[in-house]
């Protein structure tokens, strides 16, 4: 994860809240999302214990990626996607919804020169723990982020599949069609 080039982390899915101690280390602002309330409460008393700003929103990441999403406009992000069901004590139950593609689709839309870490590569393409992973590899997320357009460059490693995005074009008001 590069740290240098993105100006805040936002893990989705916080767990017990390991990587977003790490990441604290590493960028200036760190948003996490957890729908488990109990994971959630448990992770900010790590936080609090270790002094360490972190911004907590309890939900769905998928309902509230949209609202960041904007509020993040203007500064670029490493996305760290990471929220889904494994067979772990107090992890929201496998039958919410998988929130990859409203992920996604919300990132999709920002000009920015985004970092998109999608977490665990080794399930992509299979039906274990959830059969949601079927539809997830590289191709489909670079579908799901617009296509390869914006791709600067893409890697993967055993555990993460990466995509590092240009800057997109701002929308411009003014132009006409036959306008200089
Ligand atoms: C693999 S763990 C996250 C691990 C953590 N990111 C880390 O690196 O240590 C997945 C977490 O996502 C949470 N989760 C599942 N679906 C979610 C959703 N739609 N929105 C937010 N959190 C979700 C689960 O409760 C679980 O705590």
């Amino acid at each position: 994860m590069d740290a240098v080039e993105t100006a805040v982390f936002v893990e989705t899915g916080t767990y017990h809240g390991w990587t977003t101690v790490l990441a604290a280390g590493l960028w200036p602002r760190v948003i996490t999302i957890e729908q488990s309330e109990e994971l959630l409460n448990r992770a900010r008393v790590k936080f609090s214990d270790r002094h360490l700003t972190i911004e907590c929103h309890h939900g769905n990441s998928g309902d509230l990626l949209p609202a960041l999403v904007a509020e993040l406009a203007h500064v670029p992000v490493c996305w760290y996607l990471d929220a889904h069901w494994f067979d772990r004590p107090g992890v929201i139950d496998a039958g919410h919804r998988f929130p990859l593609w409203d992920e996604l689709a919300a990132i999709a839309q920002r000009p920015q020169p985004d970092t998109i870490v999608v977490d665990d590569v080794k399930v992509f393409q299979t039906a274990n723990p959830i059969p949601e992973w079927l539809e997830v590899s590289p191709a489909s997320i670079q579908a799901a982020l617009g296509g390869e357009e914006r791709v600067c460059w893409a890697e993967e490693d055993d555990d993460h599949f990466v995509i590092h995005r240009r800057a997109g074009r701002l929308i411009q008001l003014d132009t006409e069609p036959g306008s200089p």
